[in-house]
């Protein structure tokens, strides 16, 4: 079978499954299964495939039609420019949280340290690691999910360091300039609701945090103070229409930020954390 061939068919499979963008996942499908870029499909569409092509082509092919994320299949997600390795172990770096980059790159201006709660594969803090070359750590609670950002960052030469423990539970005091947050924010209620790829692969931990989806928010600016110093930033995604609550939770914090998506969707929230009350005077 000639790779054109093996596309067509792979993609009316697809479209049959109501996978979401048949011909392109088949395309990247097919590129992984030969061990190539998704160029080489098209300089070569009349070479044959070879059995073992075929084979891992079928089972991939498979794997996506019973809905497991096209990322995990490949095992890598491009965020910000570059390469991270993931697993159903960590949750798919979004498009959505490259503007949580962008803030914490406007607002780190200065910085020397900075914060990253909920690893997750790494992205942000890697990210924010390699663009800026601030002294970068990470905290997540899941070893697993851990492991993976390790991995990623010595891929990625990035001298990050990632402590597994509760949100701040292992950080210093008034340690850190700039905390950033990706946080669980799905409220249990919406569980059923999620698509099929999400709620069966995605890790739970990392999808929700309670039954209201703001427990994150809520322990996250209620302990950020502790680490943070004087003038400290925090920026955090915001999950759909959470934008109202959370902003609550920082009333009182100065410089509030809040940044659309391209959608025009309030994404991030950033704010300054509230100078600390001095005892009074008698
Ligand atoms: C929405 S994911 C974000 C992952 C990554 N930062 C990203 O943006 O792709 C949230 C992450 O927080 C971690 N997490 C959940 N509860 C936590 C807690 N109490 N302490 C530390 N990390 C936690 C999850 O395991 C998950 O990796």
């Amino acid at each position: 079978m000639t790779i054109q061939t093996a596309l067509l068919q792979g993609t009316r499979l697809l479209e049959d499954a109501q996978v979401a963008v048949p011909r392109l996942t088949a395309e990247v499908l097919l590129a992984h299964a030969m061990r190539r870029e998704r160029a080489y499909l098209f300089a070569h569409s009349e070479q044959e495939l070879r059995e073992v092509e075929w084979l891992h082509y079928g089972r991939y092919l498979h794997e996506r039609m019973r809905g497991k994320p096209t990322q995990y299949i490949t095992g890598r997600v491009e965020f910000y420019g570059r390469e991270f390795r993931v697993t159903p172990d960590v949750l798919i770096p979004r498009p959505e949280t490259e503007h949580v980059v962008e803030v914490a790159l406007e607002v780190a201006r200065g910085a020397g340290s900075i914060l990253d709660v909920g690893a997750g594969s790494g992205a942000l803090a890697i990210t924010l690691e390699r663009e800026n070359g601030v002294k970068t750590c990470a905290t997540e609670i899941s070893p697993a999910a851990a492991r993976i950002a390790l991995a990623n960052a010595q891929r990625l030469q990035s001298p990050v360091s990632i402590v597994v423990c509760d949100f701040f539970s292992a950080i210093a005091p008034a340690s850190i300039d700039l905390i950033v947050a990706n946080p669980p924010y799905v409220p249990l209620a919406q569980r059923e609701g999620l698509q099929r790829e999400v709620r069966d692969w995605e890790p739970h931990v990392a999808l929700f945090a309670g039954e209201t989806g703001f427990e994150a928010y809520e322990q996250i600016v209620a302990d950020a103070p502790r680490v943070l110093r004087p003038g400290g930033w925090i920026v955090m995604e915001l999950g759909f229409g959470s934008l109202e609550r959370v902003a609550t939770l920082l009333a009182g914090w100065q410089d509030v930020r809040i940044v659309p998506d391209l959608a025009g969707i309030p994404r991030v929230i950033a704010a300054v954390v509230p100078v600390k009350h001095q005892p009074l005077k008698h």
